[in-house]
């Protein structure tokens, strides 16, 4: 008898590939949309006082309901609204999506977008159908909504701010895909501190949305803290497909005391959004390179040659993402974090240089559009 995975593991994750981190050891890390700034020693230590009173030995509260009224407080979450909190809100994504994954359930969301839309459905058994974006990035609503004909999704996932090509989406656009589901929308805001902007003051308006948020990009990635807000009837059912202790004590913690005074994060998303802006003019000097402008804290560039650029870049000890590959609406482009001033910088210099390296000829290579 023949025994191993092949004979057991489902065809789809045969098929997939392990979620790949690169490896950032002694790097300048601009690949991850992480916020470069540390906490004040001040923070530092209170956090230190309210971790060590933590205990350990107990299994964490799931309601979590201090950090939940904090958080209330903090984003402003009316109080008709349910809260739903996950390890991150990649953990979420994946509880929606199981909870909503009958047989021939079908995931849509326009792509390029954040791969893990894609990924859970696969794992959940369910068919993930990407909508291309038009060549600005847009929404392109009558083939969404010409889609949504087709497939009637169960799940519909919008990235508002999109990743990776940090754009917001047209408000009247989002809604007339909104209005032609029949099924859920989810609306991303993963990147929501730096766009200054939310579809939560719409969210009374619609019966079959959610917004999905996270501490991560805010400044607390480590700590893994997402959660989802919306209508009871939703996140109730959601609720019933998470793992009991899902949000462990020393996150709770930690994100409690941060959010008694969350006016650090805030400021240094200022920051970032100052530095974006400094990156996204610095870039557009750069001959050949093209930016587009960013909602978020990360900026996507076209530039001669991606893979030729990244392998430079990574050589000079800067480490972005490099999109080539990904879809063909981001052939040629890196996406860049926007760091720390001395970062972006270090990076500025790199990127000027590495372009410079590209061989004769190199800079047309794979160029697309
Ligand atoms: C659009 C979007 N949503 C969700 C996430 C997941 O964030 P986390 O699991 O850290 O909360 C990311 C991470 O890059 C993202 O880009």
């Amino acid at each position: 008898m023949t025994r191993g995975p092949e004979r057991v593991i489902r065809d789809e994750v045969l098929a997939m590939s392990a979620y790949h981190v690169q490896s950032a050891s002694g790097m300048v890390k601009l690949d991850a949309m992480e916020n470069p700034y540390s906490l004040p020693a001040k923070l530092r230590q209170a956090l230190a006082v309210s971790l060590a009173g933590c205990e350990l030995n107990r299994y964490p509260d799931p309601t979590a309901p201090a950090l939940k009224a904090r958080l209330r407080a903090v984003m402003g979450i009316p109080d008709d609204f349910e809260l739903l909190l996950g390890n991150g809100s990649d953990e979420l994504i994946q509880i929606i999506i199981q909870a909503c994954a009958r047989p021939g359930a079908v995931v849509m969301a326009p792509v390029p977008t954040f791969v893990m839309y894609q990924a859970y459905s696969t794992i959940a058994g369910t068919r993930f159908i990407g909508v291309p974006l038009r060549a600005d990035f847009s929404l392109d609503v009558a083939a969404f909504i010409g889609a949504i004909r087709e497939h009637d999704p169960a799940v519909v996932f919008i990235s508002y701010p999109n990743n990776p090509t940090g754009n917001l989406f047209a408000a009247e656009d989002i809604l007339k895909i909104v209005g032609a589901v029949s099924g859920i929308v989810v609306i991303d805001e993963a990147y929501q501190p730096f766009a200054e902007t939310s579809w939560l003051g719409r969210l009374h308006d619609s019966s079959n949305v959610v917004l999905l948020r996270t501490m991560s990009k805010l400044g607390l990635a480590g700590i893994r803290l997402g959660y989802a807000t919306g209508r009871k009837e939703w996140i109730g059912e959601f609720d019933k497909v998470r793992s009991p202790y899902n949000v462990n004590v020393l996150t709770q913690c930690v994100a409690e005391t941060i959010l008694a005074d969350s006016s650090i994060l805030e400021e240094q998303a200022a920051e970032i959004r100052t530095s974006r802006g400094v990156l996204l003019r610095r870039l557009a000097q750069v001959a050949g390179v093209s930016p587009f402008p960013s909602a978020a804290n990360f900026v996507l560039a076209r530039v001669p040659n991606a893979p030729a650029v990244f392998a430079g870049l990574r050589a000079r000890g800067i480490l972005v993402k490099n999109l080539h590959g990904m879809h063909p609406l981001v052939d040629n482009c890196l996406r860049i974090t926007v760091g720390t001033p001395a970062e972006n910088e270090l990076f500025l210099t790199a990127f000027s240089s590495a372009i410079a390296d590209l061989p004769d000829g190199a800079a047309r290579r794979d160029r697309v559009g």
